[in-house]
C-alpha cells in the first residue's frame, strides 16, 4: 500500500509558517497582508472555494475582502472593481473567482489585474515570467502546491520524468513549467499529455512522477502506473453516490484504491492537492505584500 501524502497536513505546518510572516510583516510595515477576492454570481462551488479562501486568510492573520457581484454584473462594472482594487495600498492580492458569467471576457478581467497583485499567477505577464524561468514570479496556486508536496514528501523531481496528464493554463502546463525551471523543484524531465494523446498508458507508464490534471473521474488505473511511481491526483469529480447525503461523492482523476497498490506514494482526493491550493494562495499574498511594501519603501526613499 503506498504511502499517502497529505495535502491536509502539510499545508498546516505550511499555514503556521505563513502566519508567522504575515505576523513579521505586520509587525515592519504597520498593516496586515491584504487579500482581495471577487466573487460574480452565485455558482454554488465557487462560493464555497471563495469562503474557504477567506477563512483562511483571516486565520493566517491577514486582512481579507470579499467582493460579491450579481451574476448580471456588466464587464465594465467588474473591471472598475478591479482597478480600485489594484490602487488600494491595503490589498496586496487580487483572485477574481473563475469561471465568470458568459457575458463576461475572462481574459480582459485577467489582464486588468496588476501583475504584482496577482496571487493566481493568471495575468499573461505572470504566465510568460513564468515561462522564460523566473524564480520569483507570482506562479498559479495548485501548480507550486504540486511542487511543495513533492519536495516536502522527500521527491525532488530533478532529474525524474515527470508525466503531466492535461494542458490547462490553470494547472498543466504552468506545472510542467515550474518543473523545467532550474531552481528548486525543478530539473526534471517533463512530457505532457492530454485527452488527444494516443495511448495515454504507454507514456504514463513511463512516469517517475505522475501528475494527473484532465478532470476525468478514475481515468488514471493501475495498468497505467509504473510500481514504485509518485502518484499526484489534481482531479476533483463529483460521481453520483446515492449512499451518501448529498447523492454524490468527489473522486479524483486517479483509481485510488487500485493504483495505491501499485504506487510508492499518492495523493488522496479530498485531502490532497485541495489544501495545498488555497496554502499557496496564502504564501503569493505574503510574497506580493513584501514586495509591494518594499517598492513602496524604496520609492519613498527616493523622494526624500
Ligand atoms: N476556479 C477554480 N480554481 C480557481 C483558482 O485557483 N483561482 C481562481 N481565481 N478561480 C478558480
Amino acid at each position: 500500500m503506498a504511502k499517502i501524502i497529505s495535502g491536509q497536513e502539510l499545508s498546516e505546518t505550511m499555514r503556521s509558517e505563513i502566519a508567522s510572516d504575515a505576523a513579521e510583516f505586520h509587525s515592519e510595515s504597520g498593516m496586515a497582508p491584504g487579500l482581495a477576492v471577487v466573487l460574480v454570481g452565485a455558482d454554488p462551488a465557487s462560493e464555497v472555494y471563495v469562503r474557504m479562501k477567506g477563512k483562511a486568510a483571516d486565520k493566517a492573520g491577514f486582512v481579507s475582502r470579499q467582493v460579491t457581484l450579481p451574476p448580471e454584473t456588466p464587464e465594465d462594472e467588474l473591471l472598475g472593481v478591479v482597478a480600485g482594487l489594484n490602487a488600494d495600498p491595503s490589498i496586496h492580492g487580487i483572485l477574481v473567482q473563475l469561471p465568470l458569467p458568459k457575458h463576461i471576457d475572462s481574459a480582459r478581467v485577467l489582464l486588468a489585474i496588476d501583475p504584482d497583485k496577482d496571487v493566481d499567477g493568471f495575468h499573461p505577464m505572470n504566465a510568460g515570467r513564468l515561462a522564460v524561468g523566473d524564480e520569483s514570479v507570482l506562479a498559479p496556486c495548485t501548480p507550486a502546491g504540486i511542487i511543495e508536496m513533492l519536495m516536502r514528501s522527500g521527491y525532488d523531481p530533478s532529474g525524474r520524468h515527470v508525466v503531466v496528464v492535461g494542458r490547462s493554463n490553470i494547472v498543466g502546463k504552468p506545472v510542467a513549467l515550474l518543473l523545467l525551471r532550474k531552481g528548486r523543484g525543478g530539473n526534471a524531465t517533463v512530457t505532457i499529455a492530454h485527452s488527444r494523446t494516443k495511448d495515454l498508458g504507454a507514456i504514463t507508464r513511463q512516469a517517475d512522477i505522475l501528475i494527473a490534471a484532465v478532470g476525468r473521474a478514475n481515468l488514471i488505473t493501475g495498468d497505467m502506473v509504473k510500481p514504485g511511481a509518485v502518484v499526484i491526483d489534481v482531479g476533483v469529480n463529483r460521481v453520483d453516490d446515492p449512499a451518501s447525503s448529498k447523492g454524490y461523492r468527489l473522486v479524483g482523476d486517479v483509481a485510488f484504491d487500485e493504483v495505491a497498490e501499485v504506487a510508492e506514494a499518492i495523493t488522496p482526493v479530498p485531502g490532497g492537492v485541495g489544501p495545498m491550493t488555497i496554502t499557496m494562495l496564502l504564501r503569493n499574498t505574503v510574497d506580493a505584500a513584501r514586495r509591494l511594501h518594499a517598492a513602496d519603501a524604496a520609492r519613498g526613499a527616493f523622494a526624500d
